[in-house]
């Protein structure tokens, strides 16, 4: 990010005239910063430590183009639903570089994933195993599976997004995990790797990475004794971004390192192999690599209260502030040297009081036309996105060291009603 005349670049490229060319809202992906993310996890991780891998959890930010992007940058894809699989496998992103997940994977969507020869799909819960016994038999085809774990840890962390409590939806109950591996080493044609589990999202350290580290690790030793190897630990994702001033930049290594050396002196510790450890970051990858740019357009002072600045998009293409109170930083991009003045509140176009993308933040004084850049919105905001209130998507713009490529065009009005049908009598 730079500033050049009082404009904001990103990733060398003039924000100004991004929204001219493509309309606003509009997210804008810059592809160094997914480079340099993906650079990292290779330097501190991949190449650091042996018999390693990193997938990129794909529900954070998916697009044909970015499977191309990870792809290319070496990851494997991390996907929870047919319709993720199928735009990879669009993409021609390698199907056994592909992780399925997911709590209730229908027959359908397993059938898909077993057809196209994906590399894992984690088991979520017995019933799912049931599933893939049956499949697998009547398609006489194999699978590698994973066993989601619920560590039954804490993870400091909002609570929609902390997926570890004992009582969650997510994964088998630890008393479980013995039972449905032997279960699972009966069935031909299911091959059982080992285990997986994702403490939750946004967290800022690693101490439920660690607690649920140590919960596997005991498992593994009680299936070792029970003369079973796990060749695998799935340690999820959950790495913590800087949203704003308040919250730490960590680094890759910050996560992983202690995670890795628990698993080396547990290894000395016991003499059982350490398994092949896989990360699963989202979040971390694409947060920060994304930015929306919006229109200011109507603004009101309340006497002695607040002065709202309305923008024009919202909750369709943010719902994180009005969902989990995430914050964002933001700047007006074309004033970016005018001074801040009092404190405004940002808010979105739709029908809902709840529809508050900043509050309190310094800004110069803006007025209707001017262009607010929110930043760190890569992750969850287009992946979560709806037409509530009939506002169509918006585009997704790829920029990379000045050259922009449009990598998701806008909605229009007529892809609104697109999967409208008349019934006759009403013609
Ligand atoms: N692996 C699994 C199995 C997951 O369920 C998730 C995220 C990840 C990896 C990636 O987590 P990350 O590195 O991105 O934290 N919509 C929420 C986040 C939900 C995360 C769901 N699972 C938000 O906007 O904060």
């Amino acid at each position: 990010m730079t500033i050049t005349d009082n404009i904001l670049y990103f990733d060398a490229c003039n924000t100004n005239e991004l929204a001219e060319q493509y309309g606003t809202p509009l997210i804008v992906l810059s592809e160094s910063e997914l480079i340099r993310k993906s650079n990292e996890i290779r330097d501190d991780f991949l190449e650091k430590y042996d018999n390693v891998r990193a997938v990129y959890a794909s529900k954070a930010f998916l697009n044909t183009a970015i499977c191309k992007i990870i792809n290319r940058e070496g990851l494997g894809l991390d996907v929870v639903s047919g319709g993720e699989l199928y735009t990879a496998l669009h993409a021609q992103f390698p199907a056994e570089k592909i992780i399925f997940h997911g709590n209730n994977k229908s027959y359908a969507e397993l059938k898909m994933a077993i057809e196209a020869g994906v590399g894992r799909i984690v088991v979520d819960n017995a019933s799912e195993l049931d599933l893939i016994a049956h499949l697998t038999s009547a398609l006489n085809l194999p699978v590698n599976i994973l066993f989601r774990i619920t560590p039954g840890i804490h993870s400091d962390t909002h609570a929609y997004i902390a997926t570890a409590d004992k009582d969650s939806k997510f994964g088998f109950p630890l008393e479980t995990i013995p039972s449905a591996y032997a279960l699972a080493e009966k069935s031909p044609n299911i091959i059982p790797l080992g285990l997986h589990f994702h403490v939750g999202s946004q967290l800022q350290n690693t101490t439920a990475h660690l607690s649920a580290l140590d919960v596997a690790l005991g498992l593994i030793e009680q299936l070792h004794d029970m003369g079973t190897r796990v060749f695998e630990l799935n340690t999820g994702g959950g790495y913590g971004v800087k949203y704003t001033e308040t919250d730490t930049e960590m680094p890759l290594r910050d996560f992983t390192d202690p995670i890795m050396a628990r698993l080396k002196s547990w290894a000395s510790k016991t003499g059982i192999d350490r398994p092949q450890i896989i990360i699963e970051p989202g979040r971390w990858l694409v947060a920060n690599a994304g930015l929306t740019l919006y229109r200011v357009g109507a603004s009101k002072h309340i006497p002695g209260i607040r002065t709202y600045i309305s923008v024009d998009g919202g909750i369709p293409d943010n719902i994180r502030p009005a969902l989990y109170t995430a914050k964002y930083r933001a700047v007006i991009a074309n004033k970016m040297q005018a001074p801040l003045s009092e404190a405004v509140t940002i808010a979105g176009k739709c029908c809902e009081s709840g529809d508050i993308l900043i509050k309190d933040i310094r800004l110069p004084q803006t007025r209707r036309g001017d262009l607010l850049a929110v930043f760190g919105t890569g992750a969850y905001t287009e992946s979560m996105s709806s037409n509530y209130n009939y506002l169509p998507r918006p585009a997704v713009v790829l920029v990379n060291q000045g050259h922009a490529s449009l990598i998701r065009t806008r909605e229009s009005y007529s892809d609104l009603i697109r999967r409208d049908i008349v019934p006759k009598y009403l013609e």
